[in-house]
């Protein structure tokens, strides 16, 4: 009896211990996921990988991948690297049914970094491309050819669905594959890789070890070919290495991947703009000056009045730093942005803001912290439904391995945050509503361990966190 009593009482105090845990939890809508992932080393995959092996071939191309090549989506620009000789600059390209094959001419160039020399890196824009059709391409043109093929996108409008994946801060360890590989084998196919920053993670190498941007540009290569890759530079594509004589920062970035900012009256190719069927994408660089009176700060403030939300409703931004980050790591590294621009985020209703760099995963609630004039102490975030969510993506599992470390008690701008590594898919539905969902590499492909409906700040800017659900 006794110990069926003792029993009991365990019970009860179980009980009521697990509602104390769920209130701790849950107060505030703030949840921070109790999924722990096994703490293992985050490991490099070796050189002789599969996934980084070299196109057989007599100076086969490698290292392929496309993007964006105007504001409109009727260019793309595709990038190849030929490691013994140039090579042909020529890509060849058709449309799918159609037998009549074009032509569109590129340049190479190579550079050399320290110790290290890079093949002949080939970039080619093709122009005047029809919207919604399915092309293909060939590049290395009379030496060993490889062929691809793309989607261009729809044209741009208000009610076109489009969906997007969201990867950043890959690297090339084995959870930058299994993180890759997830976001290939999701049952929802994203169309366009928006990637906020930190690509190869080579400066982590003695000497920067150039070659870790080819094995890097080998790896993504199975995804990067076949679909633009919109790219945001991150602090691990400064190679700023004054030790080694290396001085002019972004230097392989620069070389390597190229972005369409000259479309959109950007003088840097560090911040632009791009439409995608009905996206306005602002791409912000957090390591290029963005105070007052910069050439970002004054390309900004003329790129919201751009905007036609009728055109394209959802309006996304990228970044590398995240303004709103409630780890213990790289904690309010995006301040000094935020203080200059939220203010515009807030007013242009931007929809949601995808940064990387801490190596964990976050939602933010809508909030906005632009009231603070110095003197009046107003300094905390406040819900706001005209303000952006901020989401922390930085999750791809590179060699850094995970941010565990949270600031404590979880601030109640922060929705929900988790230590693992994963990605995450938007997919824009009508001009009202897109579905969000992030995946953990622990779970299966189809698995959403963070979802949200989205509504359109501009056409139906109702309150859409999910916790007001409740
Ligand atoms: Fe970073």
């Amino acid at each position: 009896m006794g110990c069926v009593r003792g029993s009991g009482l365990f019970s009860l105090v179980l009980v009521l211990g697990l509602v104390l845990i769920n209130w701790v939890i849950f107060c505030n809508g703030s949840i921070t996921s109790s999924f722990v992932r096994k703490l293992e080393k985050t490991i490099d995959m070796p050189l002789e990988s599969d996934v980084f092996r070299v196109p057989p071939g007599y100076n086969a191309p490698q290292q392929v991948h496309i993007t964006q090549g105007d504001v409109e989506g009727k260019a793309v620009i595709v990038s190849w690297v030929t490691p013994k000789t140039p090579g042909s600059n020529t890509v060849l390209y058709w449309e799918e049914n159609s037998s009549k094959k074009l032509k569109a001419q590129g340049k190479s160039k190579t550079y050399k970094f320290y110790d290290y020399t890079s093949g002949y890196i080939h970039h080619c824009t093709i122009r005047n491309l029809e919207h919604d059709t399915k092309y293909y391409y060939v590049v290395g043109v009379g030496q060993t050819e490889r062929k691809f093929w793309f989607f261009t996108p729809p044209e741009t409008g208000p009610d076109v669905p489009y969906t997007f994946g969201l990867i950043g801060d890959l690297g090339q360890s084995f959870d930058s594959n299994i993180t890759l590989t997830h976001y290939e084998k999701s049952p929802i196919k994203g169309q366009a890789v928006l990637f906020v920053g930190d690509l190869s993670y080579a400066d982590q190498y003695p000497n920067h070890d150039n070659n870790r941007w080819d094995t890097w540009g080998r790896f993504v290569e199975r995804s990067t070919a076949y679909q633009p890759w919109i790219w945001t530079a991150g602090n691990h594509e400064l190679d700023f290495a004054p030790e080694l004589g290396e001085t002019r920062p972004f230097k392989p970035f620069m070389h390597r991947y190229r972005t369409p900012y000259r479309a959109s009256g950007s003088p840097e190719p560090f911040w632009y703009s791009i439409k995608r069927g009905p996206a306005y994408i602002i791409v912000l660089a957090s390591y290029s000056a963005y105070g007052k009176y910069t050439p970002q700060f004054k390309w900004l403030e003329k790129e919201f009045p751009k905007v036609n939300r009728t055109e394209t409703p959802w309006l996304i931004v990228l970044m590398h730093a995240p303004w709103y980050n409630s780890f213990d790591y790289h904690y309010m590294e995006g301040e000094t942005m935020r203080v200059m621009y939220e203010p515009w985020f807030v007013k242009n209703k931007v929809d949601v803001v995808f940064a990387g760099h801490v190596h964990a995963y976050e939602r933010s609630e809508r909030v906005s912290n632009i009231a603070y004039n110095i003197v009046n102490g107003i300094c905390s975030p406040v819900k706001d439904q005209s303000a952006p969510v901020y989401i922390t993506i930085g999750d791809g599992g590179n060699l850094e391995g995970l941010a565990t470390k949270l600031t404590e008690p979880q601030p109640k701008y922060s929705a929900f945050r988790e230590s693992s590594f994963g990605h995450a898919i938007f997919s824009i539905k009508n001009r009202t509503h897109a579905h969000y969902g992030w995946h953990r590499n622990q779970d299966g492909y189809a698995v959403e361990a963070d979802t949200m409906w989205f509504n359109n700040r501009f056409w139906h800017p109702v309150d859409d966190s999910p916790s007001s659900d409740s």
